[in-house]
């Protein structure tokens, strides 16, 4: 969108309303742009409110990690597109991992795949930009792969601490109206009391790094760093709590995995009440089908 038009949209949004915007500016600066197209925007970059979790009686959010591109699975991220319209989720959060930064990972590369990393960051802003044209806000957080930049530049102090060299800057996520969480390391972000966060700890087996979670965080929560879709309940004296593992969207077979890594693609979602209930779903895609509410997506 033209930065005249974000002025234009940012300056009127309030006095004309978005269907009046709309018409307004197809007149004056020959742009078809929607109703919807606007009011996201505004939810983007924080002008208004989220305006549709007043009108549901529940907040839908949706919970993707681990694409780790170049390697993510292309005719996964078609289906999870077509997902993406039909579901409309009021927060799309993006749970590290999004791209697998191979060529700054402290194991030995293949030097046929080197030099690639603005062509892996430019692909990676191509996708980021179609995410955020089907979410009221999108939100990301680093993963233990994000976390490799970090460690790279410790080993160049003279470079660490340039805000150009930063997983926000180099993704361009304040440009594209993208919330950035924080670094891998810092404290979880929580949301409606929930914790959300890529996860520290790994089993091969799946629910165990739920379970290890919940014993060490406690609450309710989602990680997405083991790949595996298990999940961990508990009932307790306050009442239930669980933590689920999220899925993935990457190839199965890389480089560096082995043949026994047992990884699930696929996704999550989540509707919260206003009164911070939760009710969680996971959406495992076996070779690029799913049901959902009755609809096969494929
Ligand atoms: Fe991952």
């Amino acid at each position: 969108m033209l930065p005249e038009i974000e002025q234009f949209i940012q300056k009127h949004y309030k006095e004309l309303g978005w269907h009046n915007l709309s018409n307004l500016i197809r007149d004056k600066f020959q742009a078809d742009i929607s109703d919807d197209a606007i009011r996201k925007l505004c939810m983007r970059r924080g002008w208004a409110k989220p305006s549709l979790f007043d009108d549901d009686n529940y907040e839908r959010n949706l919970f993707m990690g681990c694409a780790h591109i170049p390697y993510h699975d292309k005719e996964l991220h078609k289906v999870f597109i077509k997902f993406l319209k039909f579901f409309k989720p009021h927060k799309l959060w993006i749970m590290g991992d999004y791209l697998d930064w191979y060529h700054i990972s402290k194991y030995i590369k293949n030097p046929r795949k080197s030099g690639k990393l603005q062509e892996d960051l430019d692909l990676a802003g191509e996708m980021l930009d179609e995410l955020v044209s089907y979410a009221d806000e999108v939100l990301f957080m680093d993963g233990n792969h994000e976390d490799r930049l970090q460690r790279y530049l410790h080993q160049y102090p003279e470079l660490y601490g340039l805000r150009c060299l930063t997983i926000p800057a180099l993704l361009e996520l304040h440009k594209k109206g993208i919330k950035y969480c924080g670094r891998y390391r810092d404290k979880p972000t929580t949301h409606h009391g929930f914790v959300i966060h890529h996860g520290l700890w790994s089993s091969i087996v799946s629910g165990v790094t739920a379970k290890k979670h919940f014993t060490e965080w406690g609450g309710n929560g989602i990680i997405v760093h083991c790949h595996k879709g298990g999940n961990y309940l508990k009932q307790q004296l306050d009442g239930i709590h669980g933590y689920y593992e999220g899925m993935c969207m990457c190839n199965l077979e890389l480089e560096y995995t082995k043949a026994t890594t047992n990884w699930i693609q696929g996704w999550s979602i989540a509707y919260f009440t206003k009164k911070d209930l939760f009710h969680l779903e996971q959406i495992p895609v076996v070779q690029h089908e799913f049901l959902f509410q009755g609809k096969l997506f494929s």
